[in-house]
């Protein structure tokens, strides 16, 4: 079947809740994809900061081809092997004390929404329950996770969703304004994803620990999008706090379906047996994935190259950005999570299908950033290769 062809089939048998471009891939090498009708593309997508170590790689294949034939599935009534290999791994790298596994980040997230509000009914405090997040912020489309989402449309038509305080990100004012006796938790994302490839401003997430510990309430850092290598660091919370639980997916099975929550000592007793699970979580296919995809990242230094790369591709956009000022306002990001901030009124999605068309793959973020989350392995030539399509595309967008 060639594209057109899927794409007619797809209207017919899939439901209707995503907007796809025109285009059915059938396979990929690196940062390459190709479609049905043999055209290739420059991935700089990555299905959405998933595809860590590229598609195709050698090395995760071959471990997902042969825990495939050893062994994909035993459920959480007994152990599995990767399952418990891969949770001492991110124990290791995260200097957390524990691994629960799901399936995506919108579970993370329902998990520790959960594990906040248990910890706090252990403690004989069952209406401390409320959690502070913040506006634009990305968690997740279950109804938990919708709550903790920061912008009012993806919750429009669900109803009653909380409770939830949502306040400026980066004003530490307005988190102490909102703070009180019944908050659970601080949801944060260390660069905001989704909203706008957003960073914290210098000492925010520094500055929240600190509230947290004055009023006894949990930090909890989504990494579902920055975790895993693509700030440049395992996690982006390194080097400005140790939070008291965390949630990862995307990157963390570099393409297989897997979430988790990683937890400290403090919240250890706050999800007993009976409390919390799931079928699929800490699948033995999806863990000796992503073990894989965690080795590839160590022995290839991919978080020293996502810093090294993502700065390459910051002055890269920041050239288009100068180049461009009738389009482009500037750029901003950290590690391989780069951001083109368009002008006001431009609409970043409408540009998505032109730069298709010229071969190179970006995602949306907020409603006017373009943005740029390619694998970690990619190179200054493909780097080289797609802002050149993004300021050939951005420059025919110049109004005449
Ligand atoms: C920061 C963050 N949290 C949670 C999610 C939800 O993850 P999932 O789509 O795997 O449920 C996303 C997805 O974009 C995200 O960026």
């Amino acid at each position: 079947m060639n594209n057109a062809e899927y794409v007619e089939l797809a209207k017919k048998v899939l439901y209707g809740n995503y907007r796809p471009a025109p285009v059915a891939f059938v396979s990929g090498q690196g940062c390459v994809l190709v479609d049905a009708d043999g055209k290739r593309y420059l991935d700089f997508a990555a299905g959405v900061a998933v595809c860590a170590v590229g598609h195709g790689h050698p090395d995760l294949s071959r471990a997902i081809a042969e825990q495939a034939a050893r062994l994909v599935h035993v459920s959480n009534y007994f152990y599995n092997a990767p399952n418990v290999e891969l949770a001492a791994e991110l124990v290791k790298k995260s200097g957390l004390a524990q691994a629960f596994f799901c399936n995506s980040g919108a579970e993370a997230n329902e998990a520790l929404l959960k594990l906040a509000r248990r910890h706090f009914f252990a403690q004989g405090h069952p209406d401390r329950n409320r959690m502070i997040a913040f506006h634009n912020a990305f968690h997740g489309r279950t109804m938990g996770a919708l709550a903790l989402t920061g912008t009012p449309k993806y919750r429009e038509g669900f109803g009653e969703v909380g409770p939830v305080t949502h306040v400026s990100y980066g004003d530490l004012d307005e988190v102490k304004a909102a703070m009180g006796a019944d908050v659970a938790g601080i949801i944060v994302e260390v660069v905001q994803g989704e909203g706008g490839v957003l960073a914290a401003p210098a000492g925010f997430i520094e500055g929240l620990r600190a509230i947290c510990d004055q009023h006894g309430s949990l930090l909890l850092i989504d990494e579902v999008q920055t975790g895993i290598g693509r700030l440049g660091r395992w996690f982006g919370y390194q080097g400005k706090v140790m939070p008291d639980a965390i949630a990862l997916a995307k990157g963390l099975g570099g393409g297989m379906p897997i979430g988790a929550m990683l937890t400290s000592e403090k919240v250890a007793a706050a999800l007993p047996p009976g409390t919390h699970g799931s079928t699929f979580g800490g699948n033995a296919l999806a863990c000796a994935a992503s073990l894989s995809v965690l080795q590839i990242i160590e022995r290839d230094n991919l978080c020293e190259a996502a810093k090294s790369r993502g700065a390459y591709l910051s002055q890269k956009l920041r050239q288009i950005a100068e180049g461009l000022p009738g389009v482009c306002v500037g750029t901003r990001g950290e590690g391989l999570l780069q951001g083109l901030v368009l002008k006001p009124g431009m609409v970043a999605r409408d540009i998505l299908g032109k730069l298709l068309d010229s071969g190179v793959l970006l995602t949306a973020a907020g409603e006017r950033v373009l943005r740029f989350t390619p694998p970690l392995i990619v190179t200054e030539a493909e780097i080289d290769r797609a802002t050149e399509v993004v300021r050939a595309v951005l420059g025919d967008l110049r109004p005449a």
